[in-house]
Order: structure tokens, then sequence, then C-alpha cells
């Protein structure tokens, strides 16, 4: 087990060789000390967080690092091992950050937030695409009460006035037909030097600080994000899942967009987005007034860079 856990923690690339190298002789419990207390030093910020949280469970127990390579990685690590649901992991900045569809993920110091959720939810597995809806609504919710026109992009961006603000990174791990856990992985560009990104990020990101009416620290939104993740959480862990979708169907950017959505083996659909279904689907309706079904796939507003 413990040779397992070391292999995982370098698979995953979570630490770095002189990390690897002294926890090698510790036992798989004084592993998880070592790396919960490394998340634990930062008690001023944790602190700070916390006073904002309104949760229950959700941001109970927050970890911080500040610097890793990802914090999803090592939530989705945390989570094999049996850690709480509800745990956060924070990072100040990611050497590996992962986007969605492979990508990599730009999390520079001071940039932005990144953070990981790892949830435990109870529900039929067909049911586990709501939580990348719902994840993008408590974001994009936490984001307009700030003064922000934000709306999502199928499924999950945040965009204010069509640039990309922030992305959600869902993973699960599944076993026998039933969710272990879900990772929900956020990264929102508070202060991201837009000037210093890939060449092709740089036209369609923008900055939420550069954008908003309201400044707020980047603890604070973290707070309001971990609270309104929680809120939307039980409605989902509830069943309402047409609560979700209206909430989603409300503030997207998409329905009613002409998009076009590159899938792998290089297909390439285009058409006009009249909504999403009950599965989260997204309804496209082609040029021919054929009607298709996206399930996945990188989307992209034909008026919008992103
Ligand atoms: C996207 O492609 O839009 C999703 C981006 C998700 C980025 C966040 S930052 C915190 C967490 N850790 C990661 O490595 N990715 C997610």
């Amino acid at each position: 087990m413990k040779d397992q856990m070391l292999n995982l923690l370098k698979q995953e690339n979570i630490l770095s060789e002189e990390e690897a190298k002294k926890i090698n002789e510790l036992n798989e419990e004084k592993i998880l000390e070592y790396i919960l207390k490394l998340g634990s030093q930062n008690n001023e910020k944790i602190d700070e967080i916390k006073n904002y949280l309104t949760t229950n469970y959700i941001g109970r127990d927050i970890y911080y690092y500040d610097e890793i390579l990802s914090t999803n990685s090592l939530a989705k690590y945390l989570a094999g091992i049996g850690i709480e649901e509800g745990t956060v992991i924070i990072a100040g900045s990611q050497t590996k950050g992962r986007g969605r569809s492979g990508k990599s993920w730009e999390s520079p110091k001071g940039g932005g937030i990144w953070l990981s959720i790892v949830i435990k939810p109870d529900i039929p597995l067909n049911y586990a695409s709501f939580i990348t809806l719902a994840s993008g609504v408590a974001v994009c919710k936490k984001l307009r009460e700030m003064g922000v026109d934000a709306k999502i992009k199928w499924p999950n961006d945040i965009l204010i006035n069509g640039k990309k603000v922030s992305g959600v990174l869902t993973e699960a791990k599944i076993t026998f037909n039933k969710l272990d856990y879900v990772v929900v992985g956020i990264g929102i560009d508070t202060d991201i030097d837009v000037e210093d990104l890939p060449e092709t990020l740089k036209e369609g990101v923008t900055n939420l600080n550069d954008e908003v009416k309201e400044y707020k620290s980047n603890n604070e939104i973290i707070a309001m994000v971990l609270n309104e993740f929680e809120k939307i959480y039980e409605i989902f862990e509830n069943g309402e899942y047409e609560t979700i979708l209206s909430q989603w169907r409300n503030l997207s950017a998409t329905i009613g967009s002409e998009v076009i959505v590159n899938q792998p083996l290089g297909i390439v659909i285009k058409g006009y987005a009249l909504g999403i279904n009950r599965e989260g689907n997204l309804i496209l309706e082609k040029d021919d007034g054929e009607l298709v079904k996206i399930i996945g796939g990188e989307l992209r507003h034909k008026d919008h860079v992103y």
C-alpha cells in the first residue's frame, strides 16, 4: 500500500523529487500527515477564508499550498485514501494546472484562484454530469453578485463579455457503477497578466478584477463560491435536477448562439444552440434543420474568440 501511495504521488507529480525523497522513509499514515501538515501552515489565509464561510461541511477542512503541481491531482489522491467530503485544496500557484480536454491551465502566483473541492455524492451515476453544470452555476452566480455580466458557456466556462474568466474541471472515480468521489476543480482568473499568456489564449481571456464594479479579495471570493457551491450541491443531492437545469439555462451564454463544436477525430459540428436536455447535453440545430445532441467536445461561440 505504501509503495502504491508513493507511486501515485510520483505518477501524478504531486510532490517534487526532493519532497518525495524526504517522505520515502515514512509509513503511509505519516505520509498523509506530512502532506496535510504542509497544507496547514498558512493559517492566516485559511482562517480568513473560514471567517467568510457559512457552510456546514464544504471548506470546513482547507489545505493551502503555496505552490503545487495541480490541486485536482492532490485532491484526487487524498479522496482516494479517504479524506472527508467537503475538503478543499487551494494553491497559490500550480506548475501543472490542468484544464478540460487534456489542456493545461495557466495558474501563476497572484494570478487567480486555484482550488479543488472533494465531494462524495450518493446519486445515480447517470446524473453525475449535473455536478459539472451545478459547479458552473455556483461560480457564475457569485461573480454576478460582484456586478459583472457573467454567463455560462456550455458546459461550465464562465465568460464576461464573451471572454473567459473561469473554468471548471470535474473528475470522478467510479467503481462498480458507483461514484467513489468527485473532485471539482475551479480556476478563476482574478488578476492574471494576460500579456504573459500563450498567444492562443490572450484574445479570449479576461480578468475578474478588470471587470468588476465591486472589488473583493480572493479569500472572500473563495468563501463566496464555496458557500454557493454547498447550496447547489444540496439541491443536487436532493435530486432536484430540474432546478439546476433551469438555473443553468437562465445564466447561459450558449443557448441562442451559433456555435462550433470540435470533437475527437477532427469532427466539427456547427449549429444553433437550442438548449440543454435533461441529461445536460447540448441540443444543436444544424443548417439543414437536423437536430444533434452534443455530449462532449470543445465548443466555441461563432462570434467569440472563446
Ligand atoms: C477548463 O479547462 O476550463 C477547466 C480549468 C480548471 C482549472 C482548475 S484550477 C484548480 C484545479 N486544478 C487543476 O489542475 N485544474 C483545476
